[in-house]
Order: C-alpha cells, then sequence, then structure tokens
C-alpha cells in the first residue's frame, strides 16, 4: 500500500514511529488515515524487527483534531452505526498489539484523536498538547470508543464530566485525571517515547505481551479476569525466557531474553 497521510519509519533501534500527516486538516481522520494507520499498525505487528510503535501527529499543532468533520455531512443513522464500528475496529487492533504501542501527542488530542490516543496502550504528552471529547458540541457523542474507554482511564464521574461539557483540558490535568503517563516539553516527546518502548523491549516478550492481554482482561468481572490472569500465568511459566529470567536472577546476571 502506498502510504500518502502517514508515515512509516522504522529507527534503528527498532521502533517504528507512525505520524499521521495531514497538517493542513490538523491529522484529522478521515477513511483514507483511517485504512492507511490499520495497514501501517500490521505492517509493524508482523515485522520481527520492529520492537514497538510509537504513534504521533505531524506538525507541532496537532496529534489528531478528531474524525473529519467534513465526512459528517452526508451519514444517516446505518452509515452512523457503521462508521463508527470502522473506526472501532481500527483501534481494538492498535489496543490489540502485542507489541507495547505509545502515543506521543504533541498537540490536539480531540475527539477521535483523544480516542485513538486511549487505544494506545501509553500516553505521553508534550506540555502543549490538549484532551477533550467535544462531540456534544456536534450534535454527536463519541463513537471511537470514548464513552468506554475513557472511564475505565478516568473514572467514571470525570469521564461523565469531560464527555458531557465537551469542555478542552491541558495536558497537565490531563496528567493529574490519569489519561497520560507522563508529560514533557515538547522537545523531548519522541526522545521519551522511543525510551519507553526501549524500556519495555528489554523485558521478555512473551511475558509483555501477555501482560497487555491481562491489562485488556481488567474489565471482566474480577472473577473471570482472575482465572484469566491465572491462565496466562501458567502459559508464561511454560516460556523459555522464564526460565532464563529465574536462572539469571539466581546467578546475579542480567537476563538474556530470546522470546521463546
Ligand atoms: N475535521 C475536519 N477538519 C478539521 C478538523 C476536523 N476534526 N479539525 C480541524 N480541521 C481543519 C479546519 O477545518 C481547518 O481547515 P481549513 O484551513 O481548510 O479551513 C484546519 O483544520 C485548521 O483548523 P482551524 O479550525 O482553522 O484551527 P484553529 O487553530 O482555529 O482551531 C481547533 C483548532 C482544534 C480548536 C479546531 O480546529 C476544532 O475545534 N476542530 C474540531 C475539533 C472537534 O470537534 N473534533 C471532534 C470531531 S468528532
Amino acid at each position: 500500500m502506498d502510504l500518502q497521510l502517514v508515515r512509516y519509519d522504522v529507527d534503528e533501534d527498532g521502533v517504528a514511529v507512525l505520524t499521521i500527516d495531514r497538517p493542513d486538516k490538523l491529522n484529522a481522520l478521515n477513511q483514507q488515515v483511517l485504512g492507511e494507520l490499520d495497514h501501517a499498525v500490521r505492517q509493524a505487528r508482523s515485522d520481527d524487527a520492529v520492537r514497538g510503535i510509537v504513534l504521533t501527529g505531524s506538525g507541532d499543532k496537532a496529534f489528531v483534531a478528531g474524525a473529519d468533520i467534513a465526512q459528517f455531512q452526508t451519514l444517516d443513522a446505518l452509515q452512523g452505526t457503521r462508521f463508527a464500528l470502522q473506526g472501532q475496529a481500527v483501534f481494538n487492533r492498535i489496543e490489540e498489539m502485542p507489541k507495547p504501542v505509545v502515543a506521543a501527542v504533541n498537540g490536539y488530542a480531540l475527539g477521535g484523536g483523544c480516542e485513538l490516543a486511549m487505544a494506545c496502550h501509553l500516553r505521553i504528552a508534550a506540555e502543549t498538547a490538549s484532551f477533550g471529547q467535544p462531540e456534544v458540541n456536534l450534535g454527536i457523542l463519541p463513537g471511537y470508543g470514548g464513552t468506554q474507554r475513557l472511564p475505565r482511564l478516568v473514572g467514571r464521574g470525570i469521564a461523565t464530566e469531560l464527555i458531557l461539557t465537551g469542555e478542552r483540558i491541558s495536558a497537565q490535568r490531563a496528567y493529574e485525571i490519569g489519561l497520560v503517563n507522563r508529560v514533557v516539553p515538547a522537545a523531548e516527546l519522541i526522545a521519551t517515547a522511543k525510551q519507553y518502548i526501549l524500556t519495555i523491549a528489554s523485558k521478555a516478550p512473551l511475558a509483555v505481551s501477555m501482560s497487555l492481554d491481562a491489562l485488556r482482561a481488567s474489565d471482566l468481572p474480577l472473577r473471570q479476569g482472575l482465572r484469566y490472569e491465572a491462565a496466562l500465568f501458567g502459559q508464561a511459566c511454560g516460556t523459555e525466557d522464564f526460565k532464563e529470567g529465574v536462572r539469571a536472577f539466581l546467578e546475579r546476571r542480567p537476563a538474556t531474553f530470546k522470546g521463546l
């Protein structure tokens, strides 16, 4: 696929940087961007040389300023549901990546942009970034996961406030409510996000992907989630890397993990 609105760069450390590249429209998500993003994520998933993804927006103004409002003009009820399900499917595939995905939020993360950041495993924000779910201003509600992922991240009370008022909040406020993991100066954003990937990449890869899997199950009822955790724990105990990790600890040396 010829990528025009998403840049795909893999650095020498195996970090894939995916940049949504539509700065004239503040990186708003249209069908083409979503399709290219999906393609790039699948490519990063299947490339063994890629250790994780940093997802960011082009320019210094926006991460993603939402779904493309221009395409809303023709949506009817049926198409609206289809539209939401299509975006959700792409975001679900990001969340289901077995390798870490870090959102490097470089500016506006509004509507679908905030939802995209929430589908990533970790969120690092530039001091200049801002967040919000302004859909009520347009007569709709979040459709790419906002009503589900935001309360899971920040609690239902704050999520209700943000979704009903459409208020835009600063990176610092997003940090205070647990929406982002860290706030850094804009100039340090990409390097910080890459560092997270490299730190995680130094751990046992299967343990990382199983941890992500178990964390996704944290919205199950507690007893079911605990059963799921125990099953994955058992699987982890069957890996070579588990043996190596324990042996290395006892021999007081760094572990060499193989992802086996
Ligand atoms: N969809 C489509 N186009 C968008 C967009 C979106 N979500 N957000 C911004 N753009 C476009 C603008 O239409 C404008 O295009 P133009 O130059 O061809 O007219 C360009 O991006 C720049 O945006 P502009 O509004 O001029 O920038 P600003 O600095 O004055 O305001 C925002 C920035 C983010 C506050 C404002 O663009 C905005 O409110 N965007 C919509 C946010 C939103 O509601 N997102 C949720 C959608 S469900």
